[in-house]
């Protein structure tokens, strides 16, 4: 069973990027650490700061019917684009799991909206690392 973990903008710069906010872990190492805990998924954990190349993942979400879990970084904010992609994945009967490293509501007033929550099956923020651990438990336990 494939799970899509999908990573936007900058998340490229995991482990250095203001660590006191988003840990010192790279995107390598929380792959390593979804790997360990589920051994039985084929993670397919992907990042661009593209967004197009976003959607573009999204749409093959939907034709391959893979769950996705998805931190959007700074698209989380202001994305109809990458939202109406992300519809698309839930309207297919698709888990679509927003995540983020942080919690956005304890930052920046900009960080307070999400325009990609109200299409989401569900949002986990604020716990690191362990917010993809936890979105991967909860696509395994769905499956
Ligand atoms: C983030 C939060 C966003 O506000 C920010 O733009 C990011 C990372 C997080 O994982 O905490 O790039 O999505």
């Amino acid at each position: 069973d494939r799970v899509l973990v999908l990573n936007g903008p900058n998340l490229d710069r995991l482990g250095t990027r203001q660590p006191e906010i988003y840990g010192t872990m790279s995107l390598a190492d929380i792959e390593r650490m979804l790997a360990e805990h589920h051994p039985d998924v084929t993670l397919d954990v992907r990042q661009t700061n593209d967004e197009a190349t976003l959607i573009g993942w999204m749409h093959e979400a939907v034709d391959e019917r893979m769950p996705v879990i998805l931190n959007p970084a700074a698209f989380t904010h202001y994305s109809y684009a990458l939202r109406d992609a992300a519809a698309l994945v839930t309207e297919a009967g698709l888990p679509l799991i927003e995540v983020h490293l942080s919690n956005p509501h304890a930052r920046e007033t900009f960080r307070h909206t999400s325009v990609i929550s109200g299409v989401a099956t569900g949002v986990i923020a604020g716990f690191g690392q362990h917010s993809y651990l936890l979105a991967l438990d909860q696509v395994r336990r769905q499956a």
